[in-house]
């Protein structure tokens, strides 16, 4: 199965490319975002693409294995960080992608264990080579912490009585593939206990959502890469990241106003000159470009881009704060 790029041309324009900078795209999936950034790029710009999935790094590998432009890495963008650091490039990114989630190739392969329409082992890692499986997981868990999964990382409304059904169903047997998930979860959720505006989504939707994105670390993996992001990115280096749920959206919309305040409240004390541009520098280290939703085209075309929200900031130029003019903030 083929993967559509969601807001493929949004983001490319959202990066705002140099032709000859460097950029990342974090979540290579099927190469759609880095095949048209490359196409923007001349033969002084520089992509580098990381997935946690080896499939994709594959797929990266082959397409790309002319262009000496390209690089692509088996690692989560979370260590972006330590890459970039160990290649002398920190500092120097002039823009970085990310496109989160899971590609149709990786739900719609039964295999991954992604999917409850599939059966297929119940799998859900992005890197198979490590980590617990959404099997192995559930076998061992408690029921509380089940619930606080499914409650927090899927706001399922039914999550005590699905983790119940789930402890209730382990011990006759051990749930190892998606379909029997599945079953447990719809069992629980009759269609007519789903809320109205969620009427054409499976009953297992939110509860596969939220224990691939506890299997994956996918939150903690979003948190780290936007920890790091001053430090990755050049002067004027733009972040653009697409999100499909609330959760990843939060987390990066905080994130873009935390650092994206211009005039930050001083406290009423006499600070010196020093002070001020420390306090400033934390507050005020992006300018927060905006946000960008899929047209109605865009979703009649492909579904999966109904709930994508594109958040873009720019990295201030450090010089900005210090040419401030200070007595203005007092
Ligand atoms: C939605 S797809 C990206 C699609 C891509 N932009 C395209 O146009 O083909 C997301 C991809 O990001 C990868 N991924 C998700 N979280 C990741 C992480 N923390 N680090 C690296 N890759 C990640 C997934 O394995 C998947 O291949």
């Amino acid at each position: 199965m083929h993967h559509k790029s969601v807001l493929l041309h949004e983001a490319i324009e959202a990066l705002n490319i140099d032709p000859s900078g460097i950029y990342i795209d974090g979540t290579f999936g099927s190469g759609g975002h880095s095949r048209l950034i490359l196409s923007k790029l001349t033969k002084f710009g520089r992509l580098i693409a990381f997935d946690k999935d080896h499939l994709s790094v594959e797929i990266g590998k082959t397409i790309f294995n002319q262009d000496s432009r390209f690089s692509i890495v088996h690692m989560s963008f979370s260590k972006a960080m330590n890459y970039v650091h160990n290649v002398k490039l920190l500092g120097s990114i002039n823009g970085i992608l990310l496109d989160l989630g899971i590609c149709e190739n990786q739900l719609f392969d039964a295999n991954r264990g992604f999917s409850f329409i599939k059966d297929g082992p119940l799998d859900m890692r992005m890197d198979i080579t490590t980590g617990q499986t959404a099997a192995q997981w559930i076998a061992m868990s408690s029921q509380e912490h089940i619930t606080w999964v499914l409650k927090n990382l899927g706001e399922e409304r039914f999550c005590k009585k699905i983790a119940k059904s789930i402890l209730f169903h382990r011990r006759i047997r051990p749930i190892v593939r998606t379909h029997e998930l599945s079953k447990i979860v719809s069992d629980i959720i009759v269609p007519s206990r789903i809320k109205k505006n969620s009427w054409n989504k499976h009953p297992a939707t939110r509860s596969f959502l939220a224990i691939r994105m506890h299997i994956n670390k996918e939150l903690e993996a979003i948190a780290k890469v936007l920890k790091d992001m001053y430090n990755l990115l050049s002067n004027k280096g733009r972040l653009v990241i697409i999100s499909f749920n609330s959760l990843e959206d939060r987390l990066v919309k905080h994130f873009i106003y935390k650092h994206s305040r211009i005039f930050p409240e001083l406290p009423k004390l006499a600070l010196t000159e020093s002070q001020i541009i420390n306090i400033f520098s934390s507050s005020c280290q992006f300018k927060n470009i905006g946000k960008i939703i899929p047209t109605k085209q865009e979703i009649k075309e492909n579904i999966r881009a109904r709930s994508a929200i594109l958040r873009c900031a720019e990295k201030i130029d450090k010089t900005y704060i210090n040419r401030y003019d200070l007595s203005k903030t007092i």
